[in-house]
């Protein structure tokens, strides 16, 4: 589904993603994980399409994707999340999906305030799934801003859904959450790949990581280091001395 080959980013002098090969099955949850500045945010900034590359290539869906602007990236099904969460602090949650639903453009225009006033029941209903399964029904009318940090992670991943993602990329979704939400977190990527999407998973919080994903990399200065099952990574020597080595995750 998606392939990096060779995958090289510097900046300046940073080799911040070096040679970088992996490949990501359809409907499977890969891990992408490594101590701080190991180059797992800039991977996913080159997958979208932020980061013009230094080297290398991205193959998404049978595609070159490796030239791809953000909005061409997303428009082949490539959505993600980010590591700082960006919505729309003074919109409600409802509003916060129902504008990732029916796109910024379209907020401007004479066709969405019709849809809007005359309350476009379709559009309505996918915004009622998405705050369901963003578990979020309840706080539907409260600002994003006035959000505890796991609502807003939830807020995020339903505004990504509404994108209807094929693969999505998820930066330390589990980031600021508490135990219990980590779990609910596991589950409901799960749900998602029953559903079709193929998920990259960067993150810290380890419970998660090792519990819910298939195969797991490993970066450490830009390099992978390790590649396997979550219980091949947590024995390998060069992923514990990476940890240990350098900083540790936050
Ligand atoms: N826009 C940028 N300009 C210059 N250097 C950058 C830029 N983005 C990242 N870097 C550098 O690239 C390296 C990799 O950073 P990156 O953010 O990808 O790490 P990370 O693995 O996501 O770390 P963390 O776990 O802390 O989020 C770091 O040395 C970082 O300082
Ligand atoms: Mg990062």
């Amino acid at each position: 589904m998606l392939e990096l080959d060779g995958l090289t980013k510097h900046f300046g002098g940073v080799r911040a993603v070096d040679k970088l090969s992996l490949s990501v099955k359809e409907g499977e949850i890969f891990g992408l994980i490594g101590p701080n500045g190991s180059g797992k945010s800039t991977t996913v900034n080159l997958i979208c399409g932020v980061f013009p590359v230094t080297a290398g290539s991205i193959r998404f869906a049978g595609a070159d994707i490796t030239a791809a602007q953000p909005h061409q990236a997303l428009a082949a099904g490539v959505v993600r999340t980010f590591q700082n969460i960006r919505l729309f602090s003074n919109l409600t949650v409802w509003q916060n999906l129902w504008v990732a639903q029916n796109g910024m453009e379209s907020r401007k225009s004479e066709n969405f305030l019709k849809r809007w006033l005359s309350g476009d029941a379709p559009a309505r209903r996918s915004v009622e799934e998405l705050l369901e399964f963003a578990g979020l029904i309840g706080r539907r009318d409260e600002y994003a801003g006035n959000l505890s940090f796991g609502e807003q992670r939830r807020l995020e991943l339903g505004r990504a859904l509404a994108a209807k993602p094929k693969m999505l990329l998820l930066d330390e979704p589990a980031a600021g959450m508490n135990l219990e939400e980590v779990g609910h977190l596991d589950q409901r990527l799960r749900k998602l790949v029953e559903r079709g999407v193929t998920i990259l998973l960067v993150e810290h919080v380890m419970e998660l990581v090792m519990g819910v994903t298939d195969r797991i990399a490993v970066l450490n200065f830009g390099q992978k280091i390790a590649e396997g099952t979550p219980a091949e990574i947590q024995n390998d020597k060069a992923v514990q001395e990476a940890y240990l080595g350098g900083s540790s995750g936050s």
